[in-house]
């Protein structure tokens, strides 16, 4: 029974990406095929969600149609990087009191954010019945985008190995610090030994040198080749730039505000390595490979 509630729940967001694909003529395969991408980390404050805020940001202005879902259910912010004061939010949805589609609010740029709500307790650790609605609901969104981003609240909850494990494709952030750089990799022991995740790819935040974050990447892989099998991709490297606090204050995304800047372009560069125009992305493997990993859970 637990497996096939984790089997049901953990598949719905794939689902969401292999209907999309299916749908679409051969034309527009490309741009309608969403991609699921969580954004996680082991420690808090390192920029999850302004990672998010601007990939989002990149993406919507590349033409692609993006869903920001805030999946830090206890203290969830993505709304205030994006200066929204939902009406709604994801609360309302797990009590039952409104449908997703009622949640949805619209961001800047064309991109839509599901938000969650702010000093609740009760959704910090996730029944399976909310996470089998919530997977539901979001299966209703089909071919309504092209990329899902989750903002994964820190650390290694319930709630976060959840939506990772939901996720098609985990997108790590961390920076260059030992603390951020040891609970990362923590982070992904724990996906790797006890989910069976096994590629992670690589965003290294507040960085004064590309080097520094190769020398981060390094750090990550070498340990992580000795002692867990995994694969790291190095998607890359955001500098350290005080017009992040700027821009955070102003509640609007830093490549909204300046489109030109380093860090911009940085994540221009960090998206045109996600490859979103690919088709043949199967990041996780095949379908029947999915299936035999959620049923050897224990
Ligand atoms: N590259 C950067 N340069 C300078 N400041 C940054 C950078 N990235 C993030 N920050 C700052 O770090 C702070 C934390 O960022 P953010 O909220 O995105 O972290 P988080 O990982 O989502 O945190 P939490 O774990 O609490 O969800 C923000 O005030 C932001 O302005
Ligand atoms: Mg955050």
């Amino acid at each position: 029974m637990q497996y096939q509630g984790r089997r049901d729940q953990a598949g719905t967001l794939r689902q969401l990406s292999r209907e999309c694909k299916a749908e679409n003529g051969p034309q527009e395969k490309e741009m309608r095929a969403a991609r699921v991408m969580s954004v996680t980390s082991g420690k808090g404050g390192v920029g999850k969600t302004v990672c998010v805020a601007n990939l989002a940001v990149v993406m919507a202005r590349q033409g692609y149609r993006v869903l920001v879902i805030d999946a830090d259910l206890g203290l969830a912010n993505i709304d205030i990087y994006f200066g929204l004061s939902p009406q709604f939010n994801l609360n309302h949805f797990f009590a039952g009191q409104k449908s997703l589609d009622e949640i949805l609010v619209p961001a800047a740029e064309g991109i839509t954010v599901l938000p969650a709500g702010s000093g609740a307790q009760q959704y910090t650790n996730l029944e399976s019945a909310h996470k089998l609605n919530l997977m539901e609901g979001l299966e209703a969104l089909h071919g309504q985008f092209d990329v899902v981003l989750i903002d994964t609240e820190a650390g290694i909850s319930e709630n976060v190995t959840y939506f990772n494990v939901a996720a098609q494709e985990i997108l790590v952030v961390t920076t260059p610090e030992p603390t951020a750089i040891s609970d990362v990799y923590a982070l992904m022991k724990l996906l790797s030994t006890r989910y069976y995740e096994k590629q992670f790819k690589l965003i290294v935040n507040c960085v004064v040198s590309e080097n520094e974050a190769l020398d981060v990447y390094h750090k990550l892989t070498l340990v992580s080749t000795r002692f867990i099998d995994i694969s790291i991709d190095f998607l890359g490297a955001i500098p350290l730039d005080k017009r992040f606090t700027d821009s955070v204050r102003r509640q609007q995304a830093l490549a909204e505000l300046y489109p030109a800047s380093k860090p911009s372009t940085a994540f221009a560069e960090l998206v045109g390595n996600l490859e979103l125009r690919s088709e043949s992305h199967e990041p996780k493997g095949t379908q029947q490979f999915f299936w035999e990993r959620l049923l050897s859970f224990n």
